[in-house]
């Protein structure tokens, strides 16, 4: 329950349907707004009376996932000026990897590299990154990697509340897509986003969460999310790999990966 007596459930529901606002172009969230939780109540004043069913149902139903991605993509990211991170943005960076992945990964938002490239995690974290992944036994390949913004913030600062809210449902619509089995978080930003929490990463980490994803026909399911440390994190501070590698092997267990042998 929130200080004003609502449930929880409502803003989280109302933060993954905030794609139709996007998709069917009502009004931008007003900028000098402090936190997500304002950001997504003044947009959600925005939407009462207009209603928020047949959220990109298009999107959602017609076509295999891949196609459906690159619909996402071509369709609606590439050219987005949803807000103000257009404007400093080499290229948007929508997200790597399997349509059919099982576990899906989310970081923060696109650095230097990945604005050039236009690719997720491909500097330095991106190393890691890829190392943390073949740990699992996995490839990038098999997996799906993306972010709560697609546009590089400047200077790499923290995506703001406004364009959190302005982007995440591009990365709900993702979710949707992709219906992995478990969601890895990348750092705070992408934890708190999706857990809709001022909770500290030292805290979230170490334990399954539960994440709602909603869908326009008024259903919903719940994915084991698992917040972990980010990689640039892990870079500054290599003590902490280990409880990373906790998490990741977490998450391998939950998944029915093998785990490696303790014994070599
Ligand atoms: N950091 C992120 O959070 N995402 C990227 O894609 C790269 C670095
Ligand atoms: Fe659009 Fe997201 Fe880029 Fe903002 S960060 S312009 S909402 S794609």
């Amino acid at each position: 329950m929130t200080s004003d007596g609502q449930p929880k459930i409502s803003s989280r529901i109302l933060k993954q349907f905030l794609c139709s606002d996007q998709f069917f172009g009502l009004r931008q969230v007003p900028v000098s707004l402090k936190s997500i939780t304002e950001a997504l109540a003044a947009r959600g004043a925005t939407q009462s009376g207009g209603g928020v069913t047949g959220c990109s149902a298009s999107l959602a139903s017609t076509g295999g996932k891949a196609a459906r991605l690159e619909a996402l993509n071509k369709d609606h990211v590439q050219n987005c000026q949803q807000c103000r991170l257009c404007e400093g943005r080499n290229n948007t960076v929508f997200g790597a990897g399997s349509p059919d992945a099982r576990l899906v990964f989310v970081g923060e938002g696109p650095g230097f590299h990945e604005d050039r490239q236009g690719l997720p995690f491909v500097g330095k974290s991106g190393d890691l990154l890829t190392r943390m992944i073949g740990a699992m036994g996995l490839s990038r390949e098999e997996v799906f990697i993306c972010n709560i913004v697609k546009c590089r913030p400047p200077n790499n600062r923290d995506p703001q509340a406004d364009e959190v809210v302005a982007c995440s449902p591009y990365l709900y619509e993702q979710l949707r897509i992709i219906d992995p089995e478990v969601i890895v978080t990348l750092g705070a930003p992408a934890a708190k986003t999706l857990l809709e929490t001022s909770d500290g990463i030292g805290r979230l980490r170490g334990q399954f969460h539960e994440f709602t994803l909603s869908f326009p026909d008024g259903t919903s399911k719940t994915i084991d999310l698992l917040p972990t440390y980010h990689p640039a994190y892990l870079l500054r501070s290599p003590q902490d790999k280990g409880k990373a590698w906790t998490d990741l092997q977490m998450v391998m267990k939950r998944m029915g990966l093998p785990l490696p042998d303790q014994s070599k």
